[in-house]
């Protein structure tokens, strides 16, 4: 059988994708009517049947609350499934949980075949093929390899994005994954860098071997396990020959690495044989808050989620207790939660409503995130413009990076705000709990 672990947090809980994660993990936030875990999840049980033994997430976290109560839901969801939680004492790095956990994660002794899945990556989750694959060619470990122009590509899923846009500088884009060197005809990876300084591959550009970026999915066995192990003895041997601080967390030697403890140096290791499996899917991370609209409009599309209303463009996905008033417009693009008061009149499009959100007469949402519990009057426009390019008069007011990533021209309304009658919120984003009277433009409301 087959062990699925999830990655879904680490030391700098999603600070990209603030402010939404201020409320919930982003792991948790609802997208296309669920918790980007619980597509997850709900691929690894329709996928792999009865061949799923376990499911473990690993996470490190102040307040566990949020998680307990998600792995509640799961377990009602699918009573027969086992999911637990591994919590780490501080956050271990991408290899460091599984090593500390190898007992659990293991259990008994014998032929183990593990699933690793990094918790904010959205795609078709080939997990079935893949394990397929590795099984097929005898590999040891196997690793999901993302099509590098499909990447560039993914960012024309809003719909009214033009090809123009383009979200990856082409040239600069192997500098931010985990960048995979393979033989074309054998999948076998020759060379594996992460984040790479520059994206001068072009002598691996050829007949030869093919170029992929780590898609954050494996399959491996006990190799992993041994060679993290093994790069832990290492480190500690290390820290207690230059008498490191260990209250400092970057000495800390159970932190491991798992791209640079194990894949760095899986090609130079003759007896293990480390695969390549290209996907053909379109592929995301969770990582600012754009990519919840662009991984929203992914899942509904591949779920061909349709309405028969004949005021509803499809793919949508509205909530069973959610009622669409007959004059008013939805979709494409849209997701509505629970519990939803649409007022009549309004427009929705390319947009993700949370829970409990109350939307008054004759407001237009577009390119927006609306969280839990915000209350939006009259006559309102709540715009993001997504593919206007961002050099614009207004924006050099605030002409710094951090600020152009975050806001990606979307709107983000955090949980609990308040939008007046008539206001226009114009590619912005507004914290939690805040009380909007007047019209923003290019801001960020705190
Ligand atoms: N539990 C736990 N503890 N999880 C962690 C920790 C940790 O200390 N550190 C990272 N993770 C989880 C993150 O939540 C995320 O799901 C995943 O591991 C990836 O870690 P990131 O730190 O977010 O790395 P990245 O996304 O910049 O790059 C990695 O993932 C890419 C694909 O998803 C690398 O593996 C790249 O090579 C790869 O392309
Ligand atoms: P940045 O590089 O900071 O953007 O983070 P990241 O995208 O690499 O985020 P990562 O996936 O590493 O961590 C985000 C996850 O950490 C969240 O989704 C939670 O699962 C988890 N997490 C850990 N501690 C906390 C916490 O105190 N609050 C919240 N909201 N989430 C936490």
């Amino acid at each position: 059988g087959v062990k699925a672990v999830i990655l879904a947090g680490g030391s700098s809980i999603g600070t990209r994708f603030r402010p939404l994660s201020i409320d919930t993990p982003k792991v948790l936030f609802p997208i296309a009517g669920k918790p980007l875990l619980t597509h997850i999840i709900d691929n690894l049980v329709s996928q792999l049947g009865g061949d799923l033994e376990e499911v473990f997430l690993i996470s490190f976290f102040k307040d566990s609350t949020p998680f307990d109560e998600y792995v509640d839901e799961i377990k009602r969801i699918y009573p027969d499934l086992k999911v637990s939680i591994l919590i780490e004492p501080y956050p271990l790095g991408t290899g460091g949980g599984l090593n500390y956990f190898r007992k659990q994660i293991l259990g008994s002794s014998g032929d183990h075949k593990i699933l690793l899945i990094h918790g904010d990556v959205i795609c078709n989750y080939p997990f079935k093929e893949m394990i397929q694959f590795y099984e097929k060619n005898k590999a040891d470990v196997a690793i999901l390899g993302i099509d590098p122009l499909l990447l560039v590509d993914g960012y024309q899923n809003l719909s009214d994005t033009p090809a123009s846009f383009k979200y990856y500088d082409k040239e600069r884009i192997f500098t931010n994954f985990g960048t995979i060197i393979s033989n074309k005809e054998t999948s076998k990876i020759i060379h594996y860098v992460e984040k790479p300084k520059t994206s001068s591959f072009a002598q691996f550009q050829d007949t030869t071997y093919s170029i992929n970026i780590n898609g954050g999915v494996y399959v491996f066995n006990d190799t992993v396990f041994n060679l993290l192990e093994k790069a832990q003895e290492v480190k500690s041997a290390k820290s207690n020959l230059l008498d490191y601080d260990l209250t400092n967390d970057a000495s800390k030697s159970n932190i491991l690495s798992f791209e640079l403890d194990v894949f760095k140096i899986l090609p130079s290791e003759k007896n293990i044989k480390f695969l390549n499996f290209k996907s053909n899917s379109l592929w995301y991370q969770l990582k600012t808050p754009i990519f919840a609209l662009l991984a929203n409009s992914f899942f509904l599309k591949q779920n061909h989620l349709k309405s028969s209303l004949a005021n509803v463009r499809s793919p949508i996905q509205v909530s069973d207790d959610v009622i669409i008033p007959h004059d008013s417009l939805m979709g494409p693009n849209v997701s509505i939660g629970k519990n939803v008061k649409l007022g009549k009149g309004i427009r929705l499009k390319n947009c993700i409503i949370a829970d409990d959100v109350i939307i008054d007469d004759h407001t237009i949402i577009s390119n927006a995130i609306v969280s839990k519990g915000v209350k939006i009057g009259k006559w309102c426009r709540i715009e993001g413009t997504v593919n206007t390019p961002t050099v614009n008069k207004d924006i050099s007011l605030f002409n710094s990076d951090n600020y152009l990533k975050l806001i990606n021209n979307i709107v983000v309304l955090c949980q609990d705000t308040i939008v007046g009658h008539q206001v226009f919120v114009y590619n912005s984003i507004v914290l939690p709990h805040k009380e909007l009277k007047n019209d923003v433009k290019y801001e960020i409301v705190m």
